[in-house]
């Protein structure tokens, strides 16, 4: 029998390592369900959703917070969750398969990190991605600003679009090479926050924070302002040097804008936000006008507070790399390297993959670039192929590198056009694995993948 002292020495050591306040951890439970994505005769949805909500729950903190969240698997199938944009702990990043295993079906998985950097982030799974993701798994995760910027109104837009079949329920299509191997999953209804046909009421003069978020599997939206006059003030969740004037923005997968808009639309009027598609403009979220807040215009928005992301120095004797990304339909890829075997485009098809990052289908066994902690790092990536891909770096923020040798805005997720060549630097000051992919996530899942190991 352990004596008295003994079970509270113990309990004591156990409360040390235990998480504090275990009982208020909040859970963030995967489940299917249902959602209804558009009018109510419309039938509901069977989707996947956390906390049984398309989107999944806004998760607020202020920059700098811990994080904590228990994610319970009532999937059918193992799943993970990704913070997307969060410089975050190699370990808490989410990556079945890299950084952590998946969690089964009627597992949880505790999360726990500090977002060091306030902005827009959001979270999805990353198991099966092109598939969880397009069945409703995303969720908006911001992080507020120490003194966040004087608005009315902060609004968090988490754009989406679904591949619906005439009742309603998801097309069925989610493993279709022909998806794969062209621009991904595309779907055939958009909704805003799950809605189909997104409102809400405003008054004229009022200045509202507009986050987007595009949570779409493959779709890049070219989306406008009517009625409502927009900055950009943050891009990827890091605030851009000076607000500039936008009434148009790409939003490519995955990225994020932040937006401060100014009511111009008269009373009685209608403001929207337009997505442009072939040559026509479709609202995807309308703005009523009701009443005036103020009659004359604010002064234009202030720069938001810069977070402490490393400056970028010593580009001249900075590691370099190169990325060519090939492969997909129309791509004229002969072969690959497969799990270190080299195979015909043929024979790779028959096991899913499409795409390649330098001669390499799918996620080698060894680094793309092993790195010192602290070191700049310059990667130019070449677009090989004959559609547009959304790169995403885990772990870090980056900047383009133009020819001249200035400096794009910080990103974690940078379009990039067929044909295109783009050079993104960062300084790689976070330890660990980090993936580095493409977000069109059907690519991704057929070949566009790879990593970079930072040692700490
Ligand atoms: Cu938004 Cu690798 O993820
Ligand atoms: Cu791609």
């Amino acid at each position: 029998m352990p004596t008295r002292r003994a079970i509270l020495k113990s309990a004591a050591a156990l409360a040390a390592t235990a998480l504090p306040l275990q009982a208020a951890v909040p859970v963030l439970r995967a489940s299917s369900g249902t959602a209804q994505l558009g009018p109510s005769d419309m039938p509901r949805t069977p989707v996947w959703a956390y906390g049984d909500a398309v989107p999944g729950p806004e998760i607020r903190v202020k920059r700098g917070d811990r994080v904590v969240q228990r994610f319970a698997n009532d999937l059918p199938q193992p799943s993970s969750v990704h913070w997307h944009g969060i410089r975050i702990d190699n370990a808490m990043d989410g990556v079945a398969g890299l950084t952590q295993p998946a969690v089964p079906t009627g597992q949880d998985f505790l999360y726990d990190f500090t977002a060091p950097d306030a902005g827009t982030y959001w979270y999805h799974p990353h198991n099966r991605t092109w598939e969880q993701l397009a069945r409703g798994l995303y969720g908006p995760l911001i992080v507020e600003e120490d003194t966040p910027p004087e608005v009315d109104r902060d609004l968090t837009l988490m754009i989406d679009d679904w591949r619906l079949n005439e009742d309603a329920t998801l097309h069925d299509s989610f493993g279709s090479l022909m998806d794969w191997s062209h621009a991904g999953r595309l779907g055939n209804w958009v909704t805003v926050n799950g809605e189909g046909e997104y409102s809400t009421g405003v008054q004229h003069g009022e200045r509202l924070r507009l986050r987007l978020i595009n949570a779409s599997n493959a779709r890049v939206y070219s989306l406008a302002l009517k009625g409502l006059d927009g900055w950009v003030v943050a891009l990827d969740g890091q605030p851009v040097d000076q607000p500039t004037r936008a009434q148009s923005v790409t939003l490519a997968p995955a990225q994020r804008v932040d937006l401060i808009v100014d009511v111009t639309g008269q009373d009685g009027a209608e403001a929207f936000l337009t997505s442009h598609e072939g040559d026509q403009d479709y609202a995807i979220a309308t703005f009523d006008v009701r009443g005036e807040m103020r009659a004359a215009p604010l002064p234009a928005p202030e720069p938001l507070a810069p977070n402490d992301i490393p400056a970028l120095t010593g580009l001249e004797t900075a590691r370099t790399a190169d990325l060519l990304m090939e492969g997909g339909a129309m791509g004229g890829m002969q072969s690959a390297m497969l799990k270190g075997e080299m195979r015909s485009a043929r024979d790779l098809a028959g096991e899913g993959m499409v795409w390649a990052f330098n001669g390499m289908a799918g996620m080698p066994e060894t680094p793309m670039l092993s790195l010192e902690r602290g070191e700049t790092v310059r990667i130019t990536m070449r677009n090989d192929t004959g559609w547009p891909h959304a790169m995403h770096l885990h772990g870090h923020h980056f900047r383009t590198v133009a020819a001249d040798g200035t400096f794009g805005p910080l990103r974690d997720t940078q379009l990039i056009q067929r044909g295109e060549a783009i050079e993104i630097a960062f300084v790689a000051d976070n330890p660990g694995d980090w993936l580095l992919h493409c977000h069109m996530v059907e690519h991704a899942a057929s070949g566009m993948m790879t990593w970079i190991k930072v040692s700490g």
